[in-house]
């Protein structure tokens, strides 16, 4: 149990004790105490003196005698400022701690509890390789789903592939119109950048389109509509619908193409999933729901046969779940996505990592599977993210010129390359080596430096600042680790056996404090869906030790129990780094 909970107890059973009321402990504020006092936790007493019928001063006291009293073992001592009850924790509570997770290398992880969460991420559409945009949803999901595992939860890892629908129809019309056969191995491309460049190619043909038909004398929203390569889209997919042999065989062919690509890029940035959905197949189950809700009444049928959900007394529109062709939308196909994801895992969370663009159609899905009573409803939560842009600015898909996912990874892995030459420490690394730190440096900066901030926001990304080995970056820590591990290099014959020191000077206990903080930040991060809390840890533990390590030696320590005192400490810390990142996606060398 971490100190903060035991703090909450001791204070919850003193309350009890000493003033017969019940506090649940959850209720007892703890945190960490300010600079300017003397303490190492505060109990907050404001929130209490009403039940308790005192002031906060004169509880202060009383609970402080009767803590240090109950529990010598933990509290050493306490001083009450202005209804803060400041406590001293004994440094032998600290250094037995040390001894008991030092060399513990799932230090900060949880055991199963046997509950399930699923995280839905990354989703993409098949007719497009993947953007910087899809790197933030990756990462993002990936490391809440690796940061809730730890936090003691089964976890699924999933993604939904949009790979039916007008979006795929137009890459393969643009291919039958354009292609001349051509495959991604005739061109020497990556399958899904070959596809992605015939979906740019059909929206430039329809664009010329429109022109010639507005100069002809149309107006631009009918040109929209009359466009032919726009009608032989939507003829294609009523086809697919209808299972037209060949169009189906293309569509195959095509999305094959773009799963070997995808495959190649998921492999890159450490992208992995226990179950991958495809939308041609769960789509037809959202059909069979409209049927049912318009039996529960919860539907209602238009004059021209379209379906419709009224959300208008919960503050939203009325909003489309069939058209009047009968086919069905994107919310249509979630319904019944979030249905099959149920019945198959029964999870008690199910998390959908999707940008904040999709944020009312999450709103609408979460509230659409209420009042259709399904079972997976409630356990809907939409895990949404800002938008990322480059310095250079926005990107922007039609155009063609979004930043690519691929093209982005090699440049940041030619960036590491540069500074990792740049500053000289690795001349006596083999190729293989080399090229394996330039992937962990490029991929690290790039992952954190998306991690590090609270999803919600905006963002740019940078990716020289990303890099920097000084900065509120991947490598900085990285590199913290890795210097951590050429220190315990030097001693890993003599081992960690003799008696430790019994007291702790004052960086040395601010390492320790920032270390057995770890499992409750996992926790928050888990309850929160937000890594950058686990980013914002991973880089203050890493700020911590290197105070600590500049004033105090650890191979010419004063005694030989600081000496050993200091190893643990510093084999926790790389520990807990090294746990911490690999939750962020992040992995660590051992030398840089
Ligand atoms: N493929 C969709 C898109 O690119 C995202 C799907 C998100 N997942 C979901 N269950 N709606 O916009």
């Amino acid at each position: 149990m971490s100190v903060v909970s035991i703090i909450k107890q001791a204070a919850a059973k003193a309350i009890s004790d000493v003033y017969k009321v019940e506090i649940d402990p959850v209720n007892i504020t703890v945190s960490a105490t300010k600079p300017e006092f003397e303490g190492d936790y505060t109990i907050v007493l404001f929130s209490l003196v009403k039940q308790l019928r005192k002031s906060p001063d004169a509880a202060g006291v009383e609970l402080g005698n009767y803590l240090l009293q109950q529990d010598t073992e933990l509290f050493s001592s306490f001083n009450v400022i202005k209804g803060f009850l400041n406590l001293v924790i004994t440094d032998s509570y600290w250094i037995n701690f040390l001894k008991a997770n030092y060399s513990n290398e799932s230090f900060g992880i949880k055991q199963s509890n046997g509950k399930r969460v699923m995280v839905e991420y990354s989703s993409p559409n098949t007719n497009k390789p993947l953007h910087l945009g899809h790197l933030r949803n990756n990462f993002l999901g990936w490391s809440t789903a690796a940061i809730i595992k730890a936090s003691g939860f089964d976890v699924i890892k999933t993604c939904i592939v949009n790979d039916r629908g007008i979006h795929i129809c137009k890459s393969m019309i643009a291919w039958q119109l354009f292609a001349n056969g051509a495959t991604p191995e005739s061109a020497g491309m990556k399958g899904d950048h070959f596809v992605g460049d015939y979906y740019v190619k059909f929206n430039d043909e329809y664009k010329k389109q429109i022109e010639e038909l507005i100069t002809a004398g149309t107006t631009k929203e009918e040109a929209e509509k009359q466009a032919p390569i726009f009608k032989a889209a939507q003829q294609m997919l009523v086809d697919w619908e209808a299972g037209k042999p060949e169009v189906i065989e293309l569509w195959k062919t095509m999305n094959t193409w773009v799963y070997a690509g995808f495959a190649e890029t998921y492999q890159k940035i450490g992208s992995d999933f226990d179950k991958v959905y495809y939308e041609s197949e769960t789509y037809l189950l959202g059909k069979d729901l409209v049927e049912e809700g318009l039996k529960k009444n919860v539907f209602q049928q238009d004059e021209d046969g379209s379906v419709w959900i009224d959300l208008t007394a919960d503050g939203l529109d009325r909003k489309i779940v069939r058209r009047k062709d009968g086919t069905s939308v994107y919310i249509t196909q979630d319904i019944g996505l979030a249905v099959n994801k149920y019945e198959e895992y029964k999870c008690e969370q199910s998390i959908y990592v999707i940008g904040d663009e999709q944020n009312y159609h999450m709103k609408v899905l979460k509230l659409i599977c209420q009042k259709l009573g399904l079972p997976s409803a409630d356990g809907i939560h939409h895990l949404s993210y800002g938008m990322v842009e480059l310095p250079t600015g926005k990107m922007k898909s039609r155009e063609g010129t979004v930043v690519d996912a691929d093209e982005l990874v090699d440049e940041m892995i030619s960036i590491s390359q540069h500074k990792t030459e740049e500053l000289g420490k690795v001349k006596d690394f083999t190729a293989e080596e080399l090229k394996e730190l330039y992937n962990t440096i490029g991929l690290g900066a790039l992952k954190f430096f998306l991690l590090r901030v609270d999803p919600k926001r905006r963002m740019i990304f940078n990716p020289e600042e990303s890099i920097d080995f000084h900065g509120f970056t991947g490598p900085f820590v990285q590199y913290t680790h890795a210097r951590i591990k050429s220190i315990l290099r030097k001693f890993s014959g003599s081992g960690f056996q003799f008696p430790v020191s019994d007291s702790l000077l004052k960086l040395e206990k601010d390492l320790v404090l920032a270390l057995e903080q770890f499992t409750a930040v996992i926790d928050e991060a888990a309850t929160e869906h937000d890594p950058s809390k686990v980013a914002i840890y991973v880089f203050n533990l890493a700020k911590i030790f290197n105070s600590f390590y500049t004033e105090h030696s650890v191979a010419n320590a004063e005694s030989e129990d600081k000496k050993m005192l200091r190893l643990q400490l510093a084999q926790l810390t790389a520990q807990t780094i090294k746990t911490g990142m690999r939750l962020l996606g992040l992995q660590v060398p051992e030398r840089m």
